[in-house]
């Protein structure tokens, strides 16, 4: 593609806040479609329960909506099965049918495998040794990871080898006092990781006509992140970005013209800019 800023190395990106309801989903499936669209190689691993960026990809592991348009993939080859079995990533990677876009799916038993793997001897470790090859030979410009709120050895296996955190925060004051939980989290992880950083704090159900709630929100994030730390594009409040997931699409598919998508992209242009440094 022309003009396309070359990555050197494959980027773990991973979108995270404890606050539930904050877009994590919405910016995963988001970015991975327009960072798709603009030529790069994506590998979207969907690691909530809720399966909202697997049905949003076009997948299901529930036979009761396939005949809403999803197609059925095999429970053995989702996340959980792929971190149970510690098996290797490259064997639990499905091709979605959008462009430069494959998914490792998700599927409502991953709750479960902090259970399943509370007596492993470096549990914290699992998802590096699963993805280690796949990284090394990078073969994606970008691995982003969708994640739940829960902060516990799935989310700490995910900082293990994330090199990039978004966190989304939505506009609303709660939503801003809630990312402070996520951060206590994410600093026990700086030390161990050392690749590991906050790629930026995005604002999202951004409200354009509310100053007041705007002015108010943009100081108490700067005063937690500094500014810089700021995505300058904002993701606005846009209905699409429903009726997109009722539809079991993104809304780069749904309205590839509405405000919020047209923000998505412009969202992977900051984010290629920030991840080449
Ligand atoms: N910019 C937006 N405009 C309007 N609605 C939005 C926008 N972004 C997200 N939403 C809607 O808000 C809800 C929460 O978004 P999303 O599922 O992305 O959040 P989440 O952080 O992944 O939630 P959870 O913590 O439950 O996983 C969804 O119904 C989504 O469709
Ligand atoms: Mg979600």
């Amino acid at each position: 593609m022309a003009g396309k800023i070359k990555l050197n190395k494959t980027a773990v990106i991973t979108i995270a806040n404890s606050k539930g309801g904050s877009g994590k989903s919405t910016t995963a499936s988001m970015l991975a479609r327009t960072l798709g669209e603009k030529g790069y190689k994506v590998l979207a691993i969907d690691c909530d329960s809720q399966m909202d960026l697997t049905n949003t990809l076009g997948f299901t592991v529930d036979e009761s909506l396939v005949e809403f348009g999803l197609t059925l993939i095999d429970f053995n080859k989702t996340i959980y099965q792929m971190i149970r079995s510690k098996g290797d990533v490259r064997d639990f990677i499905i091709p979605t049918k959008y462009k430069n876009l494959d998914i490792v799916a998700g599927d409502d038993y991953i709750g479960r495998i902090e259970f399943d793997l509370h007596h492993e001897y470096q549990r914290e470790a699992i998802l590096k040794k699963i993805m280690k090859d796949l990284v090394a030979e990078n073969a994606y410009d970008f691995i982003i990871f969708d994640t739940s709120t829960h902060l516990g050895d799935l989310a700490a296996n995910i900082l293990n080898i994330t090199d990039h955190v978004i966190i989304p925060v939505p506009m609303a004051m709660f939503g801003i006092r809630g990312i402070r939980t996520f951060i206590d989290f994410y600093n026990q992880f700086t030390e161990i990781n050392e690749n590991l950083s906050i790629l930026g704090i995005l604002m999202t159900m951004y409200r354009p006509n509310n100053k007041i709630m705007n002015e108010r929100a943009e100081t108490l994030l700067t005063n937690i992140f500094g500014r810089e730390l700021l995505f300058r594009t904002r993701i606005s409040i846009d209905a699409n970005i429903e009726k997109a997931q009722w539809n079991n699409v993104t809304a780069v598919d749904y309205a590839p013209k509405a405000r919020a998508t047209v923000q998505y992209h412009d969202l992977a242009k900051e984010v290629i800019k920030r991840v080449k440094g």
